[in-house]
């Protein structure tokens, strides 16, 4: 006999309630929750939850050692992100936009792996699957796909084909007819991923989702599905420029500091190994208003270009518009600029571009759009071959940065004669390298070595 229970749960957080709510009381969203029924029946269910545990485990024993149990996939960014490989008996979290290329990233990265791998497609037929299998040339006979969204299938055919890597594309495809919302509700979504993790867990696989982002930037389901599973990823990029960024969110085996650097071609995605020189590369010698700075994605140093426009705002409202920065950040080091340096922002429209649809989120890179706004007033080109690091106070002095070291040395890799820093202590002995260090204590000073 089946019990039929009623409830509406929030499709933002999860958060369930007996009767419909407007406003949800956990996360204070409106006109979020909708209706589910739950359908406890007997049907597959793939463990008992009755207490296992039979024996006591010593914690260094050489199997329950991680690196022991990781799948490279062979593509290096991908791989890094994870923090090594893929563990058995985890699940991974791919999420992004739609058409950001999620699932040309995940069948790339299956393609290399040497035991068996089945690929569930709930969004795609077997022709188009198949279709963009040859346009990126895989040839993988351990690879296979299977056309289906009703989990309790999919599970049956794991059972009885035993592959070490299953991937689910995508998560809200899938269903369980136990429940009766449809695929893509919260409900649905937290129960296939609840049981993907039971499964995961009992037959040692890893499990790959992946999964789109809703409008508001938040992963589908979303903090309902953070928690279930072990690593979360986020494939991001701007639409109109080829680069895509895997950044892991969280991630039970390994750091989130690492990020891994894509872009997308004709025949799949490509690793760029030197980002730096593909953000430069489009860099025009000589306009005003740009000035290249180093930041730090996740442990990696990588230089990008600042541009700025400033124009007179005549008698309208002078405007503020930015690509990549934040604009209240903007707002601040104006403010900055017109109090210690004495130009009149406010008659002035600032539009600011970092370069290549890359985005800034570190205060060390203030500095540098301080002097591009500064080489856009004043309509005199920064020198091309200087790099500019550091975080502008509001008094006007330039604050000490992390990783200074490491953001030096990657500009003198890339040629670069001379890189304007904080005054700070550095941990490296540069007297041998090449790159010209000049330390500044004050934006005025900064811009007085940057521009004059
Ligand atoms: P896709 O992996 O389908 O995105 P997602 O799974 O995140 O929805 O990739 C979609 C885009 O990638 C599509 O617009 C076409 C582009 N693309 C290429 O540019 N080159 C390629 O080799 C492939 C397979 C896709
Ligand atoms: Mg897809």
């Amino acid at each position: 006999m089946s019990v039929v229970r009623k409830k509406f749960v929030c499709q933002n957080c999860g958060y369930e309630s007996i009767q419909w709510l407007g406003k949800c009381p956990s996360c204070g969203s409106w006109n979020t929750f909708s209706e589910e029924i739950e359908k406890k029946t007997k049907t597959h269910q793939i463990s008992s939850r009755k207490h296992e545990v039979k024996s006591i485990f010593a914690l260094n024993n050489e199997k329950l050692k991680i690196d022991s149990i990781r799948i490279k996939t062979g593509i290096k960014e991908f791989d890094r992100v994870l923090g090594g490989g893929l563990i058995q008996g985890s699940i991974v979290l791919i999420a992004g936009d739609p058409g950001i290329g999620k699932s040309t990233l995940v069948l790339q990265a299956v393609s290399n792996i040497e035991s068996k791998v089945i690929y569930v497609t709930g969004e795609e037929s077997l022709e188009q699957i198949s279709l963009r299998a040859s346009r990126l040339k895989i040839k993988n006979e351990n690879l296979f796909i299977l056309p289906e969204t009703n989990l309790n299938l999919i599970l049956e055919i794991f059972e009885k084909e035993a592959p070490s890597v299953v991937v689910i594309d995508s998560i809200q495809t899938i269903y369980r007819d136990e429940l009766d919302g449809s695929p893509g509700t919260i409900g649905q979504i937290r129960e296939c991923t609840a049981q993907l993790m039971e499964f995961a867990k009992k037959y040692n696989v890893a499990v790959i989702i992946i999964g789109h982002i809703t409008k508001d930037g938040l992963i589908a389901g979303p903090k309902a599905l953070e928690h279930i599973v072990d690593t979360v990823i986020q494939f991001s990029g701007e639409k109109n420029y080829s680069f895509r960024i895997l950044r892991a969110i969280k991630n039970r085996f390994g750091s989130t500091n690492e990020i891994g650097i894509f872009e997308m071609q004709e025949n799949g995605l490509k690793e760029v190994e030197n980002p730096s020189q593909i953000f430069l590369a489009e860099r025009e010698y000589g306009s005003s208003g740009s000035v290249v700075t180093s930041i730090i994605e996740g442990t990696r140093p990588i230089l990008v270009e600042v541009q700025a426009l400033v124009t007179p705002s005549g008698y309208g409202m002078a405007q503020r518009v930015t690509t990549g920065f934040d604009l209240r950040r903007l707002s601040i080091l104006l403010a900055v600029i017109e109090k210690r340096l004495n130009y009149k922002m406010s008659q002035n429209n600032v539009f600011l571009n970092i370069a290549g649809g890359v985005e800034i989120d570190e205060p060390a890179a203030d500095l540098a759009v301080c002097s591009a706004i500064i080489s856009s007033i004043k309509d005199i080109p920064a020198d091309s071959l200087t790099c500019v690091v550091g975080e502008v106070g509001l008094g006007g002095e330039i604050r000490g940065i992390s990783n200074l070291e490491k953001r030096i040395q990657e500009a003198n890799k890339l040629g670069f004669k001379e890189i304007v820093t904080p005054v700070q202590k550095i941990n490296i002995k540069f007297s041998d390298l090449p790159i010209k260090i000049v330390q500044v204590k004050t934006l005025k000073e900064a811009i007085k070595e940057i521009l004059e």
